[in-house]
């Protein structure tokens, strides 16, 4: 039983920018560029777009279809769209396990939201003025260090998303993309004009673009895979929660297309904001994690205007998370709204204060709980903390079971009559392709790759 009418989204442009807001995130900005560091360069970025045309754009439209269908949360869309089918209570378990994931995120998710936050401040300060390399990481390793500085980050960026969250659709979320999409494009491109006048274009585009086949292998393909499901928000409900806000008349494979190419942009453009500080500067490229946090304050102490180009790409990152831990909140918000469990506003007390002790579980077991790994009885999970754990088993395994069922529910399960009306592609045969994908390629591909998560993969 629907209880709430649900808001709608004032126009497509209002949900694209929302949804690029959601997937647009820590994933372009922070993890992109190093992990094209550490793959060396051109060959994964190829990948990386192949990747995005076969099987991000198609599964993007299958949210979508999913969502907007009924214009219901996840859990009552797949228990609705089911009706009458033996297979019913299992379509709602995936209901309910797409609305746990983000949840899972987000345990992880607002402690990294939080650094980003804890270094605009630092920047602010001037904390990193006159520093050495050593000591960048020095100070990196004293934030995790603290459970204090964690957890009162942490909870700034909880309550700022919790508050926006119980605010509504239009007074909340729209109001916020609208303000903070803009700066974070304007931000953006200050940053990648400021680094096109310090030099290292030129060795920027030959190491993004020029492809060395050699580095790619079965390991790459699973890390760009994971990379482009985790960066285009799929398989964690939220382009489903945020397609159910969708107007009817408005085309779901441009909206799809729109956000997929919105979202590949920002991450390339990151790279062409941050390889040439770090070329210029002779330092690693293959610096993992740790390039943000730890090399960059090091250059931007070295730059002209370093600092105020450092406050300036910090915030940049936490508007991009901001953007992104609204749209991880709002599925088990919206779920308990329709349900009429809760108003709004205690659906976000309520998840908020069951969030904030997960994260707070995960900022700490990066120092107090350092060594405890809760779950020994798997040779991969064994060495992990919490904050590992819920990153290994939410981004990475719950992303592709979701995804995966998600495309065997169009494919399979919906009729195909009601998707096509859905689409707005006609019979043609974008939409046989599409169908195609969803139906054989995805459900193999995806398939594979949960094979291999769970450990039994043959390449
Ligand atoms: N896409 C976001 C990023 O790149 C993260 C995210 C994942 C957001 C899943 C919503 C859902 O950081």
């Amino acid at each position: 039983m629907t209880h709430v009418t649900q808001e709608k989204w004032s126009s497509g442009t209002a949900f694209l920018l929302a949804a690029i807001g959601s997937a647009v995130g820590l994933g372009n900005i922070y993890r992109f560029p190093y992990v094209v560091g550490e793959n060396g360069g051109g060959a994964f970025v190829l990948l990386y777009i192949a990747i995005v045309l076969v099987f991000g754009i198609p599964l993007v439209m299958t949210e979508l279809v999913i969502g907007r269908s009924k214009q219901l949360p996840p859990i009552s869309a797949y228990r609705t769209l089911s009706e009458g089918k033996k297979s019913r209570p299992f379509w709602t378990l995936v209901g309910f396990s797409s609305v746990l994931t983000p949840l899972g995120i987000l345990g992880f998710y607002f402690v990294i939201a939080g650094y980003t936050l804890n270094y605009v401040f630092a920047m602010i300060m001037g904390k990193f003025n006159d520093l050495v390399p050593g000591q960048t990481e020095a100070a990196f390793q004293d934030l995790l260090a603290s459970p204090g500085t964690l957890i009162f980050w942490m909870t700034v960026s909880l309550v700022v998303t919790a508050f926006i969250i119980s605010r509504g659709l239009k007074a909340g979320l729209e109001k916020a993309v609208n303000i903070l999409m803009p700066m974070l494009f304007f931000i953006l491109l200050s940053l990648v004009i400021y680094s096109a006048f310090n030099g290292g274009m030129v060795e920027t585009f030959k190491f993004m673009f020029t492809p060395d086949f050699s580095k790619i292998g079965a390991n790459t393909i699973l890390e760009a895979t994971g990379q482009a499901f985790f960066s285009l928000s799929l398989g964690s409900a939220t382009i489903m929660v945020y397609g159910s806000y969708l107007p009817k008349d408005v085309s779901i494979p441009k909206m799809a297309c729109g956000v997929a190419f919105a979202d590949t942009f920002v991450a390339l453009i990151a790279g062409f904001a941050i390889f040439p500080i770090i070329f210029n500067n002779g330092m690693e490229l293959s610096s993992g994690p740790g390039l943000v946090f730890e090399t960059l304050p090091v250059i931007f102490d070295q730059m002209p205007f370093g600092q105020v180009f450092g406050i300036l790409f910090f915030l940049l990152l936490a508007f991009a998370a901001i953007t992104s831990t609204i749209s991880l909140f709002e599925p088990a918000v919206s779920n308990l709204e329709e349900k009429g469990i809760f108003t709004r506003r205690k659906a976000s007390l309520v998840v908020g204060f069951g969030l904030w002790c997960l994260a707070s579980l995960s900022a700490l077991s990066l120092n107090v709980f350092k060594d405890w790994h809760p779950l020994t009885f798997n040779s991969t999970l064994e060495n992990k903390n919490i904050m590992d754990l819920l990153e290994y088993l939410s981004a990475n395994g719950m992303m592709l079971v979701n995804s995966f069922f998600a495309a065997i529910f169009i494919g399979w399960i919906i009729n195909r009559k009601d998707v096509l009306d859905e689409l707005g592609l006609g019979d043609s045969y974008l939409f046989k392709f599409w169908r195609l994908i969803v139906k054989v390629l995805v459900p193999v591909v995806v398939g594979y790759l949960l094979l291999d998560f769970l450990g039994y993969g043959f390449f």
